[in-house]
């Protein structure tokens, strides 16, 4: 379960820059629940989600994470609760490393020291396993050197290394964005069945309002650092890209102002 209780975090606070990136924003997921978010360029999705993951403090409000106040946790101290997915597919794996051996870092995850850094049978077959879910070929290939794959694969590895271990929240931001449209389906395949499967609480940052309505159980959309919009169960079945564009028009007064939106 997690709580977001009234956070607010300005940027850059008494200068010309400054920014109230998040508004009063609140939000209380029940285990498992998978939230896709939507809203404009700037609308504060990813400072949301920055928050979550302790990358600074915020101003006000609190985060619980399974009922801990988290709020006052920094990133290092809350990362074993959390995976993440970016956009960027360089981030998030380490290219000079070996397939196996990220996959191998990444088990590590709230294990402590004192394992050894050798790659065990045992662990192979794991990893060979839940690379050949993902559908990509990979699991050919795990003593390649991760610079060499695509970044629709290395996405889907990445996804794979955030998940290895369970992780009480994961965190997508755009992770399918950068990718051609047949890999970033690809991707977002790989992505519902690792949730459905670990019955993973998520959220799931997009720009694509078909894929924010046809995945997940509850849809949230911001807008100028608040939650504008909270649609879950037989609503959000029911929710169309005109629905939602019309309510963003009516919540906000302001037109959708995505230059990323794909409406289409
Ligand atoms: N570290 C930072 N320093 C200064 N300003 C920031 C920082 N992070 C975010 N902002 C500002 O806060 C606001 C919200 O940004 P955020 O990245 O959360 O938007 P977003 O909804 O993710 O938008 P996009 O769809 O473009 O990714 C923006 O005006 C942004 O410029
Ligand atoms: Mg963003």
């Amino acid at each position: 379960m997690i709580r977001i209780e009234n956070i607010y975090k300005t940027f850059n606070p008494g200068t010309i820059n400054e920014k109230h990136a998040l508004n009063g924003a609140d939000l209380t997921l029940e285990d498992g629940e998978f939230v896709t978010v939507i809203g404009g360029n700037g609308a504060g999705k990813s400072t949301m989600l920055n928050a979550i993951a302790g990358v600074w403090p915020v101003d006000q409000g609190r985060i619980y994470i399974d009922d801990v106040d988290v709020t006052g946790l920094c990133e290092f101290r809350r990362a074993g609760y959390i995976g993440r997915v970016f956009q960027d597919p360089m981030t998030g794996t380490a290219a000079d490393m070996e397939i196996e051996e990220n996959l191998a870092l990444a088990a590590r995850r709230g294990k402590g020291r004192g394992l050894g850094w050798g790659v065990s049978r045992k662990d192979r077959d794991f990893f060979r396993s839940k690379l050949a879910e993902l559908d990509l070929g990979l699991e050919d290939r795990m003593t390649a050197k991760v610079g060499l794959l695509s970044g629709g694969q290395r996405q889907a590895l990445t996804l794979l290394m955030a998940t290895i271990v369970k992780p009480r929240i994961l965190l997508l931001d755009e992770h399918t964005a950068a990718l051609d449209p047949k890999t970033a389906a690809k991707v977002l395949e790989a992505t519902e069945r690792v949730i459905s499967e670990n019955r993973l609480t998520t959220f799931m940052v997009t720009h694509n309002m078909r894929d924010a309505i046809a995945h997940g159980n509850r849809l949230i959309m911001m807008h100028e650092g608040r939650i504008i919009l909270n649609i879950a169960g037989q609503d959000k079945k029911r929710l169309t890209v005109e629905a939602l564009l019309h309510k963003f028009e009516e919540m906000s007064g302001s037109e959708f102002a995505s230059d990323k939106a794909i409406l289409a």
